[in-house]
């Protein structure tokens, strides 16, 4: 009889902040694949932004995105791409998806380029940007059901058209709130979740861990058991 077994990876993490301190520290518990900025986040901390990715390079050994700020010109974005790729090789292009973004897309993947579609809203603001070349695509979620649209209906849909068509390019979910979209996204089979440290922090915590540790320590005491 043949067996045949599909092997499938689990879904990576990436974290998303700028903050060294977080990235240290997320690093070190031996779950982040990857590292997400944006000019937002590169702001928050105050720091130059080649410095702040090269230290971030050489603290996660996996895909860290880095966004180019030109957004209505596809030469240079590109050429804005070319100089961050010389900061590290795992150094991956965020680009907005919008026309100019999507040839920028194309013109990097000829290049050998990795790029990371960012903003997207809709399944075909994601297939468009596979269909150029993207390796990545992030949905934004979080921002979605701000405006009062469910968010993981995207991911759930992206998934399934990506999976139909074998497509390559990776699905980000990010814009993550809470630990309940990671936990989402993981059993709709998305490829990476980008997670706030915050988020990462309650992905560890349940009350009942707590307790049970707690109640462990106590009842240690009653035994010679010693550290
Ligand atoms: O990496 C970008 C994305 O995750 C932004 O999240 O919270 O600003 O919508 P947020």
């Amino acid at each position: 009889m043949l067996i045949i077994v599909f092997l499938v990876d689990l879904m990576q993490l990436f974290l998303d902040s700028a903050n060294i301190e977080q990235v240290k520290e997320a690093n070190s518990w031996g779950v982040i694949d990857g590292v997400t900025t944006n000019p937002s986040l590169i702001a928050k901390e105050g720091k130059d932004f080649k410095e702040t990715v090269r230290e971030i390079c050489s603290i996660v050994d996996g895909a860290i995105s880095a966004e180019v700020l030109c957004t209505d010109d596809s030469q240079k974005m590109a050429a804005e791409a070319e100089k961050l790729v010389q900061i590290h090789k795992n150094v991956v292009i965020k680009i907005p998806l919008n026309s100019e973004g999507l040839k920028a897309i194309k013109q990097l993947s000829k290049k050998g380029i990795r790029t990371n579609a960012t903003l997207v809203f809709s399944v075909n603001q994601a297939l468009l940007a596979a269909k150029a070349g993207a390796s990545f695509v992030s949905p934004f979620i979080g921002r979605l059901d701000d405006v009062g649209q469910e968010g993981m209906q995207l991911i759930r849909d992206t998934v399934q058209v990506f999976r139909a068509y074998n497509l390559k390019c990776k699905i980000i979910v990010a814009s993550i709130r809470h630990p309940m979209h990671v936990a989402e996204a993981a059993k709709l089979g998305a490829d990476i979740a980008t997670v706030p440290f915050d988020v990462l922090q309650k992905m560890i915590k349940h009350p009942l861990t707590e307790k049970g540790i707690q109640a462990f320590l106590e009842d240690a005491k009653k035994t010679s058991q010693k550290i």
